[in-house]
């Protein structure tokens, strides 16, 4: 009913508040046996946390994680996984200016008439503080499609407003604060964000996500597509208002002699599908790119109205991404991964006892 949750046979639960004292998820149908502990976290948290350069929101959280359930000697238990992180550096004085004005571009608006009331301090729930957790929870969904099927979720940032990546290399991403793949265009990338972040502005971006070595049968049809429920789980991060998978919408002018995705003995000879057919799984890297709004909060002044009614001019100060797109790598390949394992595991609910398939070719390279 209110939607705080996600998933069918692995279900993720968030809570938690911008301001308030802490964050938290409960992740529940995680087989047991797998091997996690705190430090596990750390690297995803740190890649998805503000205040790592001088292009995101200077909020400076620890992010410190605390496992209180579900894990025994080092070991999932097959019992809910509670995970909470404090928050310890809020500074609630900032959000006093539009505690009664309506921030045009946010969710103050929308909120404040479905609630009657709202928490303002940082956006409350409407913050993306929340992904945090989600990216949490991703790391037990990457750990686990990582050691029982070998598959990868890595992401990377697709473009930048109007720049795209001229050259791609996996080592790159992890060398810069943008998770770029072209490492001769970061000092660009540097100097188009320092002139946005003085322009007072922000930008939009993309974000693809590649799911490598997917086994072919994953995904339900009609109404739990792999790709339907990717498109959810994806839309459902803030500021997100596009989702394509494989070529995406691209495919409004292609011919299906250019879209289909021809067949060999040898493997498939294209991937414009994404890795998806019929809402299942093909056995192809599943390729999820998403498309993120330019902040709302901008100190460009705005015009809105206010809880009286009365215009205002809104100029939003405090600590902002000038792109949130720079940060949501991390949390999209989080929900990619949750989206899989949940569909590995219902798949293996309903189908566990049919065998090795014949003929399985191999996915594109
Ligand atoms: C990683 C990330 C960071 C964000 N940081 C900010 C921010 O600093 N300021 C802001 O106004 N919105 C930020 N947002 C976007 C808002 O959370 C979002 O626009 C707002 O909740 C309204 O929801 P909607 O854009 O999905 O309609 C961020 C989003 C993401 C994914």
């Amino acid at each position: 009913m209110s939607s705080n949750s996600f998933g069918k046979l692995l279900t993720v639960t968030t809570f938690g508040e911008s301001h308030g004292p802490a964050i938290g998820c409960v992740v529940d149908g995680c087989p047991p046996g797998l091997a996690i502990a705190p430090e596990d976290f750390r690297d995803d948290l740190d890649r998805r946390a503000t205040g790592r350069s001088r292009h995101t929101s200077q909020r400076r959280e620890a992010d410190e994680i605390e496992i209180l359930s579900g894990v025994y000697e080092g070991q999932t238990t097959g019992t809910p996984i509670a995970l909470l992180i404090r928050n310890t550096d809020q500074r609630s004085k900032d959000y006093a200016d539009i505690a009664e004005r309506f921030r045009p571009g946010h969710a103050d608006y929308s909120y404040w008439h479905k609630y009657g009331l709202r928490d303002p301090r940082g956006g409350g729930r409407s913050s993306a503080r929340e992904t945090t957790m989600r990216v949490a929870a991703g790391v037990i969904a990457k750990r686990w499609l990582a050691q029982k099927y070998g598959i990868a979720v890595r992401g990377w940032l697709a473009a930048l407003g109007p720049l795209t990546p001229a050259a791609f290399d996996w080592a790159a991403i992890e060398d810069n604060p943008f998770f770029w793949p072209d490492a001769a265009m970061v000092q660009e990338l540097e100097s188009f964000m320092d002139r946005l972040r003085k322009s007072g502005d922000s930008i939009g971006a993309r974000v693809n996500v590649l799911a490598s070595n997917v086994p072919p049968g994953w995904g339900e049809p009609i109404y739990g597509k792999l790709d339907g429920e990717l498109a959810a789980a994806l839309m459902s991060i803030n500021a997100v208002k596009g989702v394509e998978i494989g070529d995406g919408f691209a495919a409004v002018t292609q011919r299906g002699s250019e879209h289909r995705d021809e067949m060999t003995p040898q493997g498939f000879l294209s991937n414009h599908a994404g890795g998806i057919l019929g809402g299942i799984s093909s056995g192809q890297d599943v390729l999820a790119s998403i498309v993120l709004k330019p902040t709302s909060s901008i100190l460009i002044p705005g015009r809105s109205v206010n809880v009286r009614n009365e215009p205002v001019e809104v100029v939003t100060k405090g600590r902002h991404d000038p792109c949130v797109g720079i940060r949501a790598t991390p949390i999209a390949e989080a929900m990619v991964a949750l989206v899989l394992m949940d569909q590995a595991l219902r798949h293996r609910a309903q189908c566990g006892d049919v065998g090795a398939v014949e003929p399985r070719i191999p996915a594109k390279p």
